[in-house]
């Protein structure tokens, strides 16, 4: 291993943001050994080939840039922890499934776990910096494992939160809204915030690197996304109150939006946000506010959630009424599986909430998505919605994954579009039709498609927060 090395990191977890983080840190510093390490064989072993065990656009280029000049992936865990100046950990945090706090805390485990590994293998002190999201204060407890090493080494822990979003990390980690970063405000914990904000100003303005106290920092990331999904969950709720009433959701959107207090951004209705880090994080904010005996700014929080349940249920519902109560037998054809465009991850996607309805209807769904893999759909519906061979029988035989989206749709009474991807606006619609069962049914949960052209050609078109015409005549 060469010694010129300006920096030597190490990022625990080579997931959808340790993975995408160090790729672009390895491209913005070359002078910076970078490796990221995983108990995974098989992730580690993937991300050294082409086929990497994530989607994002841009990532491949980057990755092959860098790979084997200063960017590294390994399970030699130990000898990539000693080596390093600077470990990341960023491991993932899910919501705990049992005991205390079941349904809402998040399981701090894998990041203790890494803690522990540190302070056992490491024989100089380190500076470990917290990425994945976390309960406000979990840096004490990591330092408070990290201290009782009887190395008599000194640890410095960092809170550096990721605010990328998937489909757009590699452009939202090379142009950061901002950069933050929390650290102890005693003199090593003040160097050791110096020593990352210099990685980072190889390429983020100084001005948008902010330093703060460690609680602030842990506590901003669930903050930003719990005011993200808020909005989200705000427009949503509008369009249902626009669907009853005959004004359109965009036209609100785009006349609230102006106003820049608010803002035009997150303010696409949808049938509901999924990806990993909003519930979660809203769960583990609400969970947060309880155990400081604050009920209201906990039960406040919470309604983010059931307006998003609600917003899922109301879509599933909406199909079944409107396909004469009964969607029994009927071929159904799903377009767009994952939480958003750009991504193959199915983490808490509102897709998997509707399949799940749809199933109980006994419906015969045929799924498309560009991305996702089939074997990845049980995986997380049994993780989320408690569905799986075991308790529905029928699951596997009731879901086709569709080789494309003609194939979905052929003979199909429906057409849903639950993932707002660009393709899915090239189709060549007439032909669709053409090939569908009568009356030939569209669900446009993200308003993605031109719906007076598609009502020319013959469907009866159902969109989110869009006034009806079979309904009011007067428009
Ligand atoms: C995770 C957290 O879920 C999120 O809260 C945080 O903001 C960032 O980290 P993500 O990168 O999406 O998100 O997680 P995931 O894609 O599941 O990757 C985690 C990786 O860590 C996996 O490859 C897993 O094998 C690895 N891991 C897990 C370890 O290497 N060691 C462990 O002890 C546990
Ligand atoms: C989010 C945050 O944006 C990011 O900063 C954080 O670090 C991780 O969590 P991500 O989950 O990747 O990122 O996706 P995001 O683009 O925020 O979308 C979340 C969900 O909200 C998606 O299901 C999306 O479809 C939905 N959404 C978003 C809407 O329904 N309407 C909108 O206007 C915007």
């Amino acid at each position: 291993m060469s010694d010129d090395w300006e920096l030597k990191i190490c990022c625990m977890g080579a997931g959808y943001v340790g993975g995408p983080t160090m790729a672009v840190i390895a491209k913005r510093c070359p002078k910076i050994r970078v490796c990221v390490v995983d108990i995974s064989q098989k992730q580690i072993d993937a991300w050294k080939t082409d086929d990497l065990p994530i989607y994002e656009p841009g990532l491949l280029e980057v990755v092959q840039e860098c790979r084997g000049r200063n960017l590294f992936f390994s399970t030699d865990i130990a000898t990539e922890i000693e080596a390093a100046d600077i470990i990341f950990i960023s491991v993932n945090t899910p919501t705990k499934t049992q005991g205390i706090g079941a349904g809402r805390a998040a399981n701090i485990k894998n990041c203790e776990l890494c803690a522990r590994t540190i302070a056992d293998v490491a024989t100089t002190g380190k500076i470990v910096v917290e990425k994945s999201t976390v309960p406000v204060r979990t840096a004490q407890a990591i330092a408070r494992v990290l201290q009782s090493n009887e190395k008599g080494l000194k640890f410095q822990v960092l809170s550096n939160p990721e605010f990328l979003a998937e489909g757009t990390a590699i452009a939202d980690l090379m142009n950061p809204d901002r950069v933050l970063i929390g650290g102890q405000q005693s003199e090593e914990g003040l160097a050791a915030a110096a020593k990352l904000v210099s990685v980072y100003a190889h390429w983020v303005p100084r001005e948008q690197i902010i330093t703060t106290n460690l609680w602030s920092s842990e506590l901003s990331k669930l903050v930003a996304n719990a005011f993200l999904a808020q909005r989200v969950s705000s427009i949503n709720s509008i369009s249902a109150l626009c669907e009853a009433t005959g004004a359109d959701v965009l036209e609100i959107s785009r006349a609230v939006g102006m106003d820049d207090r608010i803002g035009k951004r997150f303010l696409q209705p949808s049938i509901g946000f999924g990806g990993s880090c909003f519930q979660k994080d809203i769960l583990n904010l609400v969970y947060l506010c309880e155990t400081y005996g604050l009920n209201e700014c906990a039960a406040y929080w919470n309604q983010v959630i059931l307006m998003n349940d609600f917003q899922k249920k109301r879509f599933s519902e909406k199909i079944v009424a409107s396909m004469f109560n009964t969607v029994t037998g009927k071929k159904i054809a799903m377009l767009g599986y994952a939480f958003k465009k750009d991504t193959g991850d199915v983490r808490e996607t509102p897709s998997m909430f509707v399949l799940r309805d749809l199933v109980h209807e006994q419906a015969n769904v045929h799924v498309y998505d560009p991305q996702v893999k089939r074997e990845d759909m049980w995986i997380e519906m049994d993780y989320t919605c408690g569905m799986n061979k075991d308790n529905t029988p029928r699951l596997e035989e009731s879901v086709v994954t569709a080789p494309d989206a003609y194939a979905a749709c052929e003979k199909a009474h429906a057409l849903l579009i639950l993932t707002e991807w660009d393709e899915f606006k090239t189709y060549d619609y007439k032909k669709i039709y053409d090939s569908m069962m009568k009356p030939a049914f569209v669900f446009d949960g993200r308003n993605l498609l031109d719906h007076d052209a598609l009502r020319a050609i013959g469907f009866e078109v159902h969109a989110l927060g869009k006034p009806d015409p079979l309904k009011f005549s007067d428009l």
